[in-house]
């Protein structure tokens, strides 16, 4: 297979190549449906385009923000999406990412106030609003990176993913782990309440650590086998984050519907025959409506790790997809519907938009006047373009010539531990960071695809 390249000039281009795959993807006349507000508890949003959490492994060593992390969600805050949410910060140090992930503990508190404080002072000035800011709190798990060497914490052997990314037995978390972990997330909420977030998000997806332990199928003990023990972790640290929310801060997740393994490594959301199966990802969101009182989530798909194009359909990544990316957002945004349609209570941000380039803001409004969604986060397009939610929403259509064109740049960087972002539309900041990835890459295993 060779990778798909975006070709299409009109939006009647795309709606045939849909037709001859069989897909079918939302795509409104207009992005009228973007402007309206949302009512997140006592929060109005004003509309509904939201930047996805987007890593930039670039804080300092003890990982407080750094001037490229304010530089980044300050730009994000002037660009005018109703909400930011904010890339995986780490709660311990062996679950960081990386030396230059984002770390909040009681030493870099104060350095995210300050920072969250010009973020929404910028947003205000700019827009006449304060974007709502969610901390994404997070346990890297299987890619725990400290100190740039891999230390992964994993939930139960999973022979697939560790022909990428080498595990064994000893880097089994033992039950007592997890039980800190609940402590340790609940209390995320509490330092995400000091520090001026909004909501704090207890992030189950991609691979990481509350993912895995979600799929722990053949993991004994308290945490693992069937789906009361398996959700347990999730639950119990909402549980715990809960105590801290009242009406000027909220809990939310956001949860990973269907991992997309082969069948003898089956992830979540997935039937033992390796086929996409929902019940559970619909079970969990309704409960964590109906019994935790959980108002918003965010659903994706995918571990960025192993099935990229699950996630984040691309033009070129890491290897070429056995699915045209339009089958792969076909599965995403039609996932996401069916998890709304199960739980239409729930308040539910979509994910993916990116790969539709000029497209992507009608797309994101067909799923809103569909229903499959009531708001869509932009990841690699708020890195190429952070005023896209200003061109969508102000002058009702983004600029195509500022479009993240999913050339996977993005992903190298963060791939190498190097400060993350466009390298094609923001060349001065970037590109170097990028050049230096170029010459160290000879030095990275063939079957790398972290
Ligand atoms: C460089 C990079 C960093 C990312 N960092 C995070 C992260 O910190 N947390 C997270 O949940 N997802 C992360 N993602 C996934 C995005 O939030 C998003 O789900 C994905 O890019 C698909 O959206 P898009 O098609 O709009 O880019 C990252 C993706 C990229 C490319």
């Amino acid at each position: 297979m060779k990778h798909e390249k975006f070709h299409y000039r009109t939006l009647e281009d795309v709606k045939a190549k849909c037709q001859e795959l069989g897909v079918e993807l939302p795509f409104a006349k207009d992005t009228k449906a973007l402007a309206q507000s949302l009512k997140l508890g006592s929060f109005t949003i004003p509309n509904r385009v939201g930047i996805a959490p987007m890593e930039g492994a670039d804080s300092t060593e003890d990982g407080r923000p750094s001037n490229y992390t304010e530089r980044r969600y300050t730009n994000e805050a002037i660009g005018g999406s109703g909400i930011i949410w904010y890339e995986a910060i780490s709660l311990a140090e062996e679950g960081r990412s990386s030396k230059t992930q984002l770390l909040m503990n009681e030493h870099t508190l104060d350095d995210f106030k300050r920072m969250n404080e010009r973020v929404k002072e910028a947003g205000l000035k700019a827009n006449g609003f304060e974007p709502f800011l969610v901390m994404q709190s997070n346990h890297s798990g299987r890619y725990s990176n400290p100190g740039n060497r891999p230390a992964p914490m994993i939930a139960q052997r999973n022979s697939w993913l560790e022909s990428f990314r080498p595990a064994d037995d000893s880097c089994i978390v033992s039950d007592d782990y997890l039980k800190r972990m609940e402590e340790s997330f609940g209390d995320s909420a509490r330092l995400a309440k000091m520090a001026g977030f909004d909501a704090v998000d207890i992030k189950s997806c991609h691979g990481y650590l509350f993912q895995e332990v979600i799929a722990a199928y053949d993991r004994p003990g308290e945490y693992g086998g069937c789906y009361e023990n398996r959700s347990k972790l999730l639950k119990n640290s909402i549980r715990a984050a809960k105590q801290y929310e009242d009406d000027k801060f909220l809990v939310t997740a956001r949860i990973g519907i269907y991992d997309g393994y082969p069948a003898e490594c089956r992830g979540f959301g997935q039937a033992p025959d390796g086929s996409m199966d929902l019940t559970e990802p619909k079970r969990l969101v309704r409960e964590l409506h109906d019994e935790l009182g959980i108002g918003f989530i965010d659903i994706t798909m995918g571990n960025p790790y192993a099935t990229t194009h699950v996630t984040r359909p691309f033009d070129a990544g890491k290897y070429p997809p056995d699915e045209h990316p339009f089958e792969g957002l076909s599965r995403m945004i039609h996932g996401i519907g069916e998890v709304k349609a199960a739980c239409p209570e729930m308040i539910i941000y979509g994910s993916a938009p990116t790969y539709l380039r000029e497209f992507s803001d009608l797309y994101a409004a067909g799923a809103v006047e569909q229903g499959l969604c009531d708001g869509l986060l932009f990841g690699r397009m708020s890195f190429a373009d952070p005023d896209f939610a200003n061109e969508i929403v102000k002058n009702g259509r983004i600029d195509p010539k500022r479009v993240c064109l999913t050339c996977g740049k993005c992903g190298d960087l963060i791939r190498a531990h190097k400060p993350t972002g466009c390298v094609i539309r923001d060349s001065s900041t970037f590109m170097p960071f990028y050049r230096e990835f170029m010459d160290e890459k000879k030095s990275l295993p063939a079957n790398f695809r972290g």
